[in-house]
């Protein structure tokens, strides 16, 4: 491998999901790696890549170094700036803190437990919705109407729009997909986000009539030092966390499920002790990031691993390469349900730590747990497939036989 010529982010390297092989060979060899483009975008700057979890922890908790205002994707030409900048998770402080510290009494452990028998009600159902059936796409037919349903319930959604709504955000997440988003990016911009904003701000007029106790409401009603979001910034808000909750639950759940029919003695485990699901979660949330990367940009020249990184650097927080780092983990490819990791998949403890880790943990847990009690012989029955992303690390289809 020419670590000079390399580009990490190239989508030729990306096809199978991340490459785990390239970040093996960064970690030991050229830990803080500089690309000096990304060929399928090409008016994007050079950026490093930071592969060991020790660095991307000293990345992630300095804010005033590394700054996520400029854009949190390491593309510029993906989903549009101002889109970008609107969300939270695309500011510092202090702003990004006023905004996020609205949704966090709503999120902590305590709070979410509180949506367990829901959680379950809609896991049962989807499960029910398969009777009879011998094959399913377990992205499409298990993963998307659970977790859509569970984020469109805290948004305030009606049902019947959680399939609109998830088609829009996977379009959206998968904007260099060629399946996901065959226009490409103007036509995103030009024909998919205008709709999305439309109806977002039909559920904000309608919230303005009348509030609820829901998502939707805190955003509409967020007041900050006296000032009221923008509707541009209630957009940006929702569709993080539609984003947000859609896609990486999906994309952990689909992942874990693979990895337990790919190693069944892994999966016989929890099927003798169900204890074990918690684990068996953080386990492939170490080794399954749903989220490939998050970006950074340099405020000031500063140096990290050795490396001089320049004021407007792009940095790039590798999770699928910090989590399999040999410094931090024993045989890091091996999926062990008893290892009980910790990890950096929700973020390294910065700032923009996961708002929803207590929420996907919980949805992650009922589905897992209730797949492999229901189905217990689920097996492969076709070649799994991924989007290709760079950002969004997860699976398109995994199609399944049910009862094996
Ligand atoms: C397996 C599931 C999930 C994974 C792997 C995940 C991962 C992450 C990561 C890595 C970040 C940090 C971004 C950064 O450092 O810039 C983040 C932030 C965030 N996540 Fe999650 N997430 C998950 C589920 C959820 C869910 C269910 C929600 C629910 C709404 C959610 C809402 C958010 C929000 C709002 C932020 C922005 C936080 C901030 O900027 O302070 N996430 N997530």
């Amino acid at each position: 491998m020419d670590l000079e010529t390399l580009r990490v982010a190239d989508n030729a390297l990306w096809e199978a999901g991340p490459p785990h092989d390239v970040f093996t060979t960064l970690r030991s060899q050229c830990p803080v790696h500089w690309s000096s483009g990304i060929t399928q975008t090409p008016g994007d700057a050079g950026f490093w890549s930071v592969t060991r979890a020790e660095d991307v922890l000293t990345v992630s908790k300095d804010w005033q170094t590394y700054s996520s205002a400029s854009n949190f994707l390491l593309t510029d030409e993906g989903v549009p700036l101002d889109l970008v900048k609107g969300m939270f998770i695309g500011m510092d402080p202090p702003m990004h803190d006023r905004i996020k510290a609205l949704f966090q009494r709503a999120f902590t452990p305590k709070a979410i437990a509180r949506h367990e028998p829901a959680i379950r009600e809609i896991t049962d159902r989807v499960m029910l919705s398969l009777a009879g059936r011998e094959e399913c796409d377990l992205v499409t037919d298990l993963a998307q109407p659970v977790v859509a349903r569970v984020i469109g319930s805290f948004m305030g959604l009606d049902p019947e729009d959680d399939k609109p709504w998830a088609d829009a955000i996977n379009t959206l997440l998968g904007f260099g997909d060629p399946v996901l988003n065959p226009g490409g990016i103007d036509q995103l911009v030009m024909e998919h986000i205008p709709p999305m904003y439309e109806k977002c701000m039909k559920l904000v007029a309608a919230r303005r009539a009348n509030p609820t106790e829901d998502m939707m409401s805190v955003l509409v009603f967020a007041e900050i030092d006296g000032d009221m979001l923008t509707d541009l910034e209630i957009f940006a808000g929702f569709v993080l966390m539609m984003a947000a909750g859609n896609d990486s639950t999906k994309a952990t759940y689909t992942s874990t499920m693979r990895a337990l029919m790919e190693h069944p003695d892994q999966r016989r485990l929890l099927l003798d002790d169900l204890s074990l699901v918690p684990s068996a979660v953080e386990e492939a949330l170490r080794m399954f990031p749903a989220f490939a990367h998050f970006r950074r940009t340099a405020t000031k020249d500063t140096v990290l691993g050795g490396c001089p990184i320049k004021k407007g650097d792009k940095v790039a927080m590798w999770y699928p390469s910090s989590n399999r780092d040999e410094d931090r983990y024993e045989d890091p490819d091996r999926f062990d349900v008893t290892r009980n990791p910790e990890h950096q998949a929700f973020g390294a403890g910065g700032r923009h730590f996961c708002l929803g880790t207590a929420l996907a943990r919980l949805e992650l847990k009922i589905l897992v747990e209730e797949t492999v009690k229901r189905f217990p012989q689920m097996s492969i029955a076709g070649e799994p497939s991924w989007v290709i992303s760079q950002f969004s690390s997860q699976l398109k289809h995994l199609p399944v036989r049910l009862h094996g």
